[in-house]
């Protein structure tokens, strides 16, 4: 019931047969007016606005996040991108000898911080994947060297979710660290980070998560990365004395917030967690049921669908011959999608209907047999 009513607090749902929140979502209406209650408050009180939502160093904002995904409030730090957090732990978690681990089906973000820390002397091991064997690839890899694995939870071009708990047992037992990416599966699969035993996870709050570009957050686990690899004026126990001689590390998750973030996108963020973390398991099982649904109805058809049934959350790709050009001629018809992997990548979020994906995969179906 939720799920349906809560369409018409998405106004692009009026416009377009909407299928790419794995992109961008668009912003629902109580998101957008959180966003902009706090941008008008700034615009008639200035200072005022601001010194009112940081006044409790943004607890507030920190404890809707943790309760989504299980943590305590401490433990969620803000971060302008998915990025820029990866970027956080591979700089103050590895050192020279260590290795790293991650896989060929990763989105860019996570393998190429990696890279630049070749040259100190840490190493990538990027494995060659399918959809049906990530975590026996990992695990085998996995040696007293392995410092850490990075890995998404769901994979952006194949739609393939993995099993986190069957990797983070195993790294476990030679020492290592996982930061997991939920940029791709939060919002849409219950993610508890107790429960996966992730060290580490991050996520960019503008897809599954349907809040503005510029919100995100980084979740380290207590007792974890005590000192951050950049110091900026907000890393200061006592930032507000402004006393550029006097520095003292903060412990809080403000530690990793060097200076200013976006206010405005972290509380719509904020209200984005409120209404999934309330409605949850109906989120979750509606989305499975659209994902069948595109799943099933591809195949009938006799198109070749990428991503496995029995591991999926909300991204679905159907194999096709020059994706992109599918994609254009999708947009023509007022489809929304994207062109990634090998296919056409339909991913819907719990407000989509089964007509609109019906008449998505015929359509792809259509374009490909003309
Ligand atoms: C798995 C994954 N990680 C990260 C990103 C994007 O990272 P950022 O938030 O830094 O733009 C994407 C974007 O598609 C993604 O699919």
């Amino acid at each position: 019931m939720f799920c349906e009513d809560f369409r018409t607090q998405v106004p692009i749902t009026q416009k377009y047969i909407y299928l790419n929140h794995a992109a961008i979502s668009p912003t629902p209406l109580p998101v957008l007016f959180e966003t902009f209650r706090y941008l008008y408050e700034v615009a008639n009180d200035g200072s005022l606005a601001d010194n009112r939502e940081e006044q409790d160093e943004l607890l507030h904002i920190r404890q809707k996040i943790s309760k989504l995904i299980n943590s305590e409030p401490q433990e969620i730090s803000f971060i302008p991108n998915t990025s820029y957090g990866i970027n956080v732990i591979a700089h103050s978690l590895l050192s020279k000898g260590d290795e790293v681990i991650t896989d060929s089906l990763e989105f860019p973000a996570t393998v190429y911080p990696f890279i630049k820390l070749k040259s100190k002397g840490i190493k990538l091991n990027l494995i060659d994947v399918t959809p049906y064997d990530i975590e026996d690839k990992i695990i085998s890899q996995l040696n007293d060297r392995t410092k850490l694995v990075v890995i998404s939870h769901v994979s952006f071009n194949t739609g393939v979710k993995i099993d986190v708990k069957r990797i983070s047992e195993e790294i476990k037992k030679v020492g290592g660290y996982i930061l997991l990416d939920v940029i791709q599966s939060l919002g849409t699969t219950k993610v508890d980070v107790k429960d996966l035993n992730v060290d580490f996870a991050v996520a960019g709050g503008y897809k599954w998560m349907m809040s503005p570009q510029g919100s995100g957050f980084l979740y380290v686990k207590n007792e974890l990365i005590k000192d951050p690899p950049f110091y900026g004026w907000k890393t200061s126990k006592n930032y507000l004395d402004f006393d550029a001689k006097s520095f003292s590390l903060e412990e809080g998750p403000r530690r990793f917030e060097i200076g200013t973030i976006d206010i405005a996108a972290n509380l719509g963020m904020a209200k984005s967690a409120e209404i999934l973390q309330e409605h949850n398991s109906e989120i979750e099982k509606r989305v499975k049921e659209l994902s069948d649904h595109a799943i099933d109805s591809a195949t009938d058809k006799g198109l070749e669908v990428i991503t496995p049934k029995e591991k999926k959350a909300g991204i679905v790709v159907v194999k096709t011959e020059n994706p992109r050009k599918v994609s254009v001629e999708l947009m023509g018809k007022g489809i929304i999608t994207s062109p990634r992997g090998n296919g056409i990548r339909i991913s819907t979020h719990f407000y989509n209907t089964l007509e609109e994906v019906e008449k998505t995969i015929s359509s792809i179906y259509s374009i490909v047999t003309k």
